[in-house]
């Protein structure tokens, strides 16, 4: 029960208790109370956006599923492991494929140190840590997925290794098995046409760290038979994700949008605010890490090639000297051993020379700016996504975003945040930063610039 007397402002209104509270407990939505105030809306909003998430309109209910006993996954590296936990969490065999016995020990080791850490801190107990362990076989054989049910690939970003492996899965994979990649960014149409059941290939799109994050982007190839996709659905809340479901685009819903803020960020360090300072707004907005500390966490090195290097951008001339972000003590930021972040002289000091070579003059830039100018491409960007159907309602977009990224739920998800701004004030803005600029990243699209038009919001 909900003490009214715990709550700061109420009054009852036809026999309802109406709150004014901005963190409502997390049970007063389901005892009748009716909350106010734009944080607890958006935080109803979310609650129901979760739920629509799993309705997929054009897969009748009555669809029948795959059974999955048996899981296969390609890789062992950061993201294999931690897909390979969340199977064996919930007590699915999994066989783990790596290319060396080093790379495979490495893999196995560091899920081991992840379930002791787990119950060195009381939250499992050591039988758990060996039951679990023991349900992963290791394999240096792609052949040892010939009795799967699903397999997910999650080697290397590399478009051509990913085509060779789905290659050999067809004629590997049991009839009926379900195929899946864990790519964050590639054609999986092109992936699937590597196979001659495309029909059977599917994007199972996890986040980092995979055993932690809730969100599964369940990607939809162009030829991904509605069985897989129900499954696939299914399969994620057996091992606790929220699924949405998201059409093949480079990035699909969540990095898409992702890659209009990096593009801005990078942007802005040339105008004038250091990292840092870029930093801080997202921070301070309720994201927990800015665009910089992102890249530093992830590794700036991610499709670098020390190769082919030329020193082109800021992020060449970081990587070659080393500072590839945390994992090297160094990155946007410094980093002492607690991996605690200072802003850095030496990419102060580059950053000053590409904007000078770029004859950029630093000027003061207003947080309010920054802000706008991370978020409200993001914003245009999601309202693509959505009119070229790649993504069934705004509100999926929203819970890409708060369960991928970690958008704060009291602001609903970009999308919601929009509708909460107004939709013509993002269009008017959006229209202004490509007024000054000539820029055409800053063109809002047909569908923002219909819907403010009608003075309606996204849903
Ligand atoms: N790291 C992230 O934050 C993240 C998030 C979402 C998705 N992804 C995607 O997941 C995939 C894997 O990324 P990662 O960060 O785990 O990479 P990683 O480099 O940590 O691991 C890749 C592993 O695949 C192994 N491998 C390469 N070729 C192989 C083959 N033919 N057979 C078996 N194993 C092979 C490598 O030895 C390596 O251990 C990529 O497609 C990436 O885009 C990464």
């Amino acid at each position: 029960m909900v003490a009214l007397t715990d709550m700061a402002d109420y009054q009852v209104e036809d026999g309802v208790a109406v709150i004014t509270i901005d963190n409502p407990p997390v049970n007063a939505l389901s005892q009748g109370v009716r909350l106010t105030g734009p944080q607890s809306a958006a935080q109803q909003y979310f609650f129901f956006a979760e739920r629509q998430a799993a309705k997929i309109p054009d897969i009748p209910r009555d669809t029948a599923e795959r059974e999955i006993n048996k899981v296969g996954v390609i890789g062992a590296g950061t993201m294999g492991g931690g897909i390979a936990m969340n199977m064996v969490n919930v007590g699915i065999p999994v066989t783990i494929v790596e290319t060396s016995q080093d790379a495979l020990d490495r893999g196995l080791g560091v899920i081991r140190k992840n379930y002791q850490n787990t119950a060195s801190k009381g939250r499992i107990s050591q039988q758990d840590v060996e039951r679990r362990c023991g349900l992963i076989t290791g394999s240096l054989e792609l052949s040892d997925l010939a009795d799967c049910d699903l397999i997910i690939e999650a080697v290397f970003e590399n478009m051509d290794v990913k085509k060779e492996i789905f290659t050999r899965l067809d004629s590997i994979a049991k009839a009926g098995a379900i195929l899946a990649s864990n790519t964050s960014a590639l054609n999986l149409n092109e992936i699937a046409a590597a196979t001659s059941r495309p029909q059977d290939v599917i994007g199972l799109h996890f986040f980092s760290p995979a055993n932690v994050m809730k969100l599964l982007e369940v990607v939809r190839g162009e030829k991904t038979a509605k069985d897989v996709i129900k499954t696939s659905m299914s399969f994620a809340k057996r091992i606790r994700k929220t699924a949405v479901l998201v059409g093949v685009c480079p990035g699909f819903v969540g990095n898409r949008m992702l890659f209009t803020r990096q593009a801005q960020a990078q942007q802005l360090i040339l105008e004038g605010p250091l990292p840092h300072q870029v930093d801080k707004v997202i921070y301070d907005f309720g994201l927990p890490m800015g665009p910089f500390q992102m890249s530093d966490l992830a590794g700036l090195d991610i499709g670098w090639n020390k190769e082919t290097s030329k020193g082109e951008t800021i992020r060449d001339r970081l990587c070659e000297l080393d500072r590839r972000g945390q994992k090297t003590g160094a990155g946007y930021y410094d980093y002492d051993e607690k991996r605690k972040p200072t802003p850095s002289p030496v990419v102060e000091e580059i950053i000053h020379e590409f904007a000078t070579q770029a004859g950029m003059g630093s000027r003061e830039i207003s947080d309010e700016e920054i802000l706008q100018r991370c978020i409200y491409p993001m914003i245009n960007e999601g309202a693509k996504i959505l009119q070229e159907g790649l993504a069934i309602r705004a509100s999926d977009i929203d819970v890409v975003w708060v369960y991928g990224y970690g958008w704060p739920l009291y602001r609903g998800g970009p999308m919601h945040y929009a509708n909460s701004i107004g939709l013509d004030k993002v269009v008017a803005a959006l229209r202004q930063y490509q007024q000054q600029t000539g820029d055409e990243f800053w063109q809002p699209c047909k569908l923002l610039v219909e819907l403010a038009e009608q003075g309606v919001g996204f849903s």
